[in-house]
């Protein structure tokens, strides 16, 4: 397609000669013979370029150039001025013409202006498109860093996370160790003791206290060595339903003094994970005995169990993600009293508890999450005051593998 040229000026005649000059030059040729029509064509005809007369009786040249110029920067103007008027000239290029011409002109004056003009504005025109394509391919790049940023503080956070629980692990579990052999032999001596006395020695009562507090400083090590994974459970593919009503079994009696109904609701065909079963019962049981400790007044534990699809974070952010694995979704959900804002990030630390002596011991949770992290899995909480917790736990199906660890 030709370029579209907008001849502009009052006088007919310079109308009619400058638009043969284009035409058999080879460009479209479109006229108007004052400002306001100037504006109208513009618009309308949408021309590369606009010759344009500086004087003309309704609006100056420089008016319309202004107008031209606000409606489009798309729009090239070269000015048509009378002689002498060099200042008025340096003016009009100020005011955005990209070059003029002075009357009277010859022909070849003006194909080379229009020409040099239409050429510098093709080259201008594409600049200012590589320019927006750069700009938008830097805001890709900043996007796509934030991101990675945002996704490796996550991964350094859970590093750190992993790093102080397996000191905190390690120490644990030297104390356990340290502990157990003089917990027992108090727990010996105190049976032998027990055994010696009279049926009605007052005395009974404290050994019956000591042999009790014995027992609670046993869980403790229990939990300490569970959460310093000295013992390393073997894992084999299980199934985590039967898991699952194996712990609701065991805790059945509770659930029914304390007024609390379950309710299950387990898809079919669960794929097996490589698990201990052992190691997850006592997930389970750690879940639902805080559950229980939740609803005080009675209440409901709701349990899903489904299998999904998807990827990790680490893995969507890759230019080609790996196609979507299968995982295990088990979601806890109570009715019970909630958790705090502040308190939400805490919970899994060792020995965090908001409860009496004879409640808990703040091992519970940071047990689990070292188990869950300990089979590839992770585990997420939700939860407000007054509205209950759920807790989320995702575990990869055995034929995927999925790891949801940090990497
Ligand atoms: N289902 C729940 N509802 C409300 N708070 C909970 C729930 N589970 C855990 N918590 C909070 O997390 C804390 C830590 O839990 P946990 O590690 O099991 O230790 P413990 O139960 O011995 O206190 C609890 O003391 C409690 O404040
Ligand atoms: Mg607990």
């Amino acid at each position: 397609m030709p370029d579209k040229i907008l001849v502009v000026d009052d006088e007919q005649d310079i109308v009619k000669v400058l638009s043969k000059i284009l035409e058999l030059a080879g460009y479209e040729v479109i006229s108007a013979f004052n400002g306001a029509e100037a504006m109208q064509s513009a618009r309308d005809g949408n021309p590369q370029l606009v010759l344009l007369d500086y004087m003309m009786p309704d609006m100056t040249g420089l008016e319309v150039l202004k107008r031209i110029k606000e409606y489009s920067d798309e729009i090239y103007v070269v000015m048509v001025t009378g002689r002498g008027s060099e200042e008025v000239a340096a003016s009009v290029m100020k005011a955005g013409a990209s070059d003029y011409v002075i009357k009277p002109f010859v022909r070849e004056q003006i194909i080379k202006v229009v020409k040099d003009t239409l050429r510098i504005r093709g080259a201008e025109i594409k600049a200012r498109c590589l320019q927006e394509e750069v700009q938008e391919l830097n805001r890709g790049l900043e996007r796509k860093v934030e991101e990675r940023t945002r996704d490796l503080v996550e991964t350094q956070d859970r590093l750190i996370h992993q790093t102080n629980l397996a000191s905190l692990g390690e120490m644990s579990g030297g104390m356990a160790h340290e502990i157990r052999n003089p917990l027992n032999s108090i727990a010996l001596y105190s049976q032998i003791m027990m055994e010696e006395l009279e049926g009605d020695d007052p005395k009974r009562e404290y050994l019956t206290k000591i042999m009790s507090d014995v027992d609670r400083i046993n869980a403790i090590v229990t939990n300490l060595n569970l959460f310093s994974r000295r013992i390393k459970r073997e894992k084999r593919p299980i199934d985590l339903p039967s898991t699952i009503r194996a712990s609701l079994r065991t805790l059945s009696t509770q659930f029914m003094k304390n007024g609390i109904k379950v309710i299950l609701d387990m898809e079919p065909e669960i794929p097996e994970v490589l698990a201990s079963a052992e190691e997850m019962e006592e997930v389970f049981s750690h879940l639902l005995v805080n559950a229980v400790h939740a609803m005080p007044q009675g209440g409901d534990i709701a349990i899903r169990v489904r299998k999904m699809k998807g990827n990790t974070k680490a893995e969507l952010l890759r230019d080609t993600p790996p196609a979507q694995r299968e995982y295990i979704e088990i979601s806890l959900k109570d009715s019970g009293i909630g958790i705090e804002k502040e308190a939400l990030n805490k919970i899994f630390i060792p020995f965090y508890t908001t409860k009496s002596d004879w409640e808990g011991t703040g091992l519970g949770l940071s047990v689990v999450d070292r188990v869950i992290n300990d089979h590839g899995g992770i585990i997420s909480v939700e939860s407000e005051p007054g509205k209950g917790a759920t807790f989320i736990i995702r575990l990869p199906a055995l034929e995927s593998g999925t790891q949801f660890s940090a990497a």
